[in-house]
């Protein structure tokens, strides 16, 4: 099984078969994490900037930890601290560092597009850590994980993705893994939230969550992202709560196994009834975060394998001065 992609932009152009090679290597460093000694020495020498224009809690920080326990010299850059503030472009800001010759460029940025864009400029291994409404495929990846580790396979599931759909990169990479691996897909929201061209993508579009949970195997709910809203879509908080809240109640229209998952952060009380978050033989959302450096380190050692073995059979890929030739 081979890995044959030189950046991670998002899950579309992957094959069922490079998902499963990242999601098997995942588990080797899900053993390799629960270790007294993390560290191994895969990204040794390599050197991984990180780069986040937006904010985050979970994927910052599960790719540092990545990158430093393979080994590796990883630099936050501070973007609030960045002379993007002093008008910048991000493409200045990428050439720049390309000229620094990183081996890993992690980017999260507001616009969708824009991570690609960038991959476009660099020659350097590019992983797209949230790309406006567009696509977060290592949060896909590792949701995909916890869903194998949690069913012991990821073919044939009714997963239910409930919430705020329209402006989630989660729900949209999170659609196109788990289409691709042969699972149903159903969708719960409001129709303001829920539009109905994502039935495009093979997915089931319910606006009531009794009808849309009954008999799931995975339920996966999403927060409202009102940094990427550009009006009212919801009456109010406390009424979409009642209509959309995954609770005890309507959780028990769910298959008794079933499993609740949220990416992160959670807003308890408007999305999900904390008792539920917290009821660790349903929620497996801390699962979630310990998979998500499992994976980070499998989608680095891959593609590094591929940079590497792309930089001995070109070896002129760069002149002197670090510039795109
Ligand atoms: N799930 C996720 O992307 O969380 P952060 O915004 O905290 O990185």
């Amino acid at each position: 099984m081979e890995f044959k992609q030189k950046h991670l932009l998002g899950i579309e152009p992957l094959s069922p078969s490079e998902i499963t090679c990242i999601l098997d290597l995942a588990d080797k460093y899900v053993q390799l994490n629960r270790q007294a000694n993390k560290h191994s020495n895969r990204l040794v020498s390599l050197t991984q900037i990180n780069m986040f224009f937006e904010n985050s809690t979970r994927t910052q920080a599960s790719f540092e930890i990545a990158g430093k326990r393979l080994g590796a010299d990883v630099m936050n850059m501070a973007m609030q601290a960045s002379s993007i503030k002093k008008g910048e472009t991000l493409i200045d800001t990428a050439l720049t560092l390309n000229a620094m010759h990183p081996d890993l460029l992690v980017v999260r940025h507001p616009h969708s597009g824009a991570v690609d864009l960038l991959a476009q400029k660099v020659n350097c291994a590019v992983l797209n850590a949230g790309d406006g409404k567009h696509e977060h495929p290592t949060q896909a990846l590792l949701d995909a994980l916890t869903i194998r580790r949690s069913k012991g396979h990821i073919k044939g599931l009714n997963i239910a993705i409930c919430g705020d759909i329209a402006h989630s990169r989660v729900a949209r990479s999170n659609i196109l893994l788990l289409r691709k691996m042969g699972n149903n897909i159903r969708l719960i929201g409001p129709p303001t939230l829920v539009p109905q061209g994502f039935s495009q993508y093979g997915c089931e579009i319910y606006d009531d969550m009794r009808a849309g949970l009954k008999d799931v195997d995975v339920v996966m709910m999403l927060r409202l992202q009102r940094e990427r809203m550009d009006g009212g879509f919801i009456p109010s908080e406390r009424e979409y709560y009642h209509r959309y809240g995954l609770n005890t109640e309507k959780l028990a229209y769910a298959k008794e196994d079933a499993i609740v998952m949220h990416p992160g952060p959670m807003n308890r009380g408007v999305e999900i009834d904390g008792t539920i978050a917290d009821d660790i033989n349903r929620s497996v959302i801390q699962e979630q975060v310990e998979m998500g450096v499992a994976v980070r380190m499998a989608a680095m050692d891959l593609l590094a394998q591929n940079l590497q073995k792309s930089r001995l059979q070109n070896p002129d890929s760069t002149n002197k001065k670090g510039v795109l030739v």
